[in-house]
């Protein structure tokens, strides 16, 4: 695909997003020639400032690029910086829209960017809404000189009535085909890899159903707390942070049956049918004995005492919300029917991974009575991060007398190939949407059915009767009673264990 000339309009342009993954991403795609000939960058938020402070802000002054641009000579570095420009909206992001469109258009003919603009809502999420109509009616969503695009960032809804109304909200003034909703998990090239590894081999796909595959585990752990998001993170909790968009996009890459071919809607389409298929949990007893929810608590880490999530700032001291969520569940397709799938996620863990577990059944019949190896049955593991790799376990024989069956790996790490310069997910992203491609992006179907199987989960844990809520010492790997969760199938493989 061409990239063509364009602007890119960045809403809350002050936040720490742009500084921190906007703006270095797009410094990549300079630095590797793949920005069109004429591009520019209009930073707009509430904060009064000229275009020589965003340009020292993101770009000159930012700790965020220091190390990218050791590489940059003076020249090379001010024709970057150049490519900013910044335009304050006032307080409400709702008043300014003529003086908006004034800076555009004369960008536009002066920077000869074609009418092409692609805006990039990094507000608080309140405001998505509002920035949307207020384009649409100063004209500048009109696709008649040039393409528009709206590229939003999560959080995507706070529950399935408030992603709907969102949905809506933005379809009343965008066509679905010009929004372009993020999920970064995406743009990680182990994510993708999950697309190519069932579908451009021949030796996974015909396992890859309910008559091999005993369950599937997900564990996704960070080793930070919430940092300074205390305000948000509070409000949100692990399971809209972090599974109803990146885990289950992954869950659905894992389901999803083989796409037709490698055009966006044919792969969203399956998306969302994967989705759709997951068995959405209503009653009480079912939510109770397969959801576990639990906070990290203070704790002694090698001699660093760190805070207990309660405590943190602008977080609440009696906060119901979790740092740790563990789901079991279930998918009803053909291909996956009483298959158990296991996802967690926290913060607070032990160290920062990121694995997908395919345990497969053991052989039907067990002809190597000394093998001991009924209790180690093949795996397929898919490190997203870090490591980024696919290692595959299996029985070899011991050298020796008799049949005696140890575990062997076969071990692929992504950086034996990292010759090539590998995109950042912001980096690949971008450029995606620069292009038209929305593949890696989610539809508004998609998560609307995300959000459908979260909902339950989240109304019981709000409402339910007799609901626990588990602590954990940080740095470990949760509560303990996570572990029932999985006991009918032994434990959750701690990334790194054998
Ligand atoms: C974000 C969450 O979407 O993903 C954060 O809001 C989380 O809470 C982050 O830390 C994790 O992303 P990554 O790429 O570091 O795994």
């Amino acid at each position: 695909r061409k990239t063509e000339n364009q602007m890119l309009v960045i809403f809350g342009a002050s936040g720490d997003l742009t500084a921190r993954k906007l703006v270095p991403a797009l410094y990549s795609l300079y630095a590797e020639d793949q920005l069109p000939e004429h591009f520019v960058v209009l930073g707009t938020s509430r904060s009064d400032m000229t275009d020589a402070d965003f340009r020292n802000q993101v770009v000159l002054e930012s700790d965020y690029l220091k190390e990218k641009l050791k590489n940059s000579d003076e020249a090379k570095t001010k024709k970057f910086a150049e490519m900013f420009f910044y335009q304050d909206l006032g307080e409400s992001y709702g008043v300014d829209y003529a003086s908006l469109r004034e800076r555009v258009g004369q960008l536009n003919d002066e920077k000869r960017t074609q009418g092409n603009i692609m805006y990039y809502l990094s507000t608080p999420p309140r405001l998505y809404e509002t920035i949307a109509k207020n384009l649409a009616e100063a004209g500048l969503s009109t696709q008649n000189n040039g393409w528009k695009r709206l590229i939003v960032e999560k959080p995507f809804g706070y529950s399935l009535e408030t992603a709907k109304a969102l949905n809506q909200g933005l379809q009343e003034h965008f066509k679905e085909s010009q929004i372009y909703r993020i999920d970064h998990y995406l743009g990680k090239e182990t994510v993708q890899n999950l697309l190519v590894t069932r579908f451009a081999n021949s030796i996974f796909e015909p396992l890859w159903n309910r008559n091999y595959i005993k369950h599937v585990e997900i564990t996704n752990a960070e080793s930070v707390g919430v940092e300074k998001r205390g305000g948000y993170y509070d409000k949100s909790g692990a399971l809209r942070d972090m599974f109803q968009n990146h885990l289950l996009q992954i869950v659905s890459l894992i389901v999803m049956e083989p796409p037709i071919g490698d055009e966006p809607e044919e792969i969203r389409d399956e998306k969302v049918k994967a989705l759709k298929s997951l068995r959405i949990m209503r009653d009480e007893k079912t939510l109770h004995d397969n959801t576990i929810r639990a906070q990290y608590i203070a704790s002694d880490i090698q001699g660093k005492i760190v805070k207990g999530y309660r405590e943190e700032e602008d977080v609440d001291a009696e906060s119901t919300t979790e740092t740790f969520a563990a789901i079991k569940f279930f998918v009803d397709n053909w291909s996956w029917k009483d298959v158990p799938f296991y996802v967690r996620t926290a913060k607070r863990m032990p160290t920062k991974v990121t694995e997908v577990v395919i345990h497969f059944k053991s052989p039907h019949h067990q002809i190597f009575k000394e093998s001991g190896i009924q209790n180690k049955d093949n795996k397929l593991i898919i490190r997203i991060q870090p490591d980024e790799g696919i290692l595959i376990k299996f029985g070899v024989k011991v050298p020796g007398q008799g049949f005696k069956v140890e575990r062997a790996n076969l071990d692929f790490y992504y950086s034996s190939l990292m010759e090539a310069h590998v995109m950042e997910a912001y980096e690949r992203l971008l450029l995606d949407a620069m292009q038209g491609d929305a593949t890696l992006y989610a539809r508004a179907d998609e998560v609307e059915a995300a959000w459908e199987f979260v909902d339950p989960i989240l109304d019981y844990w709000q409402n339910g009767k007799d609901v626990r809520m588990y602590g954990y010492p940080s740095g470990t790997w949760g509560p303990r009673n996570s572990d029932e969760l999985i006991e009918g199938e032994g434990y959750w493989r701690n990334p790194g264990e054998n």
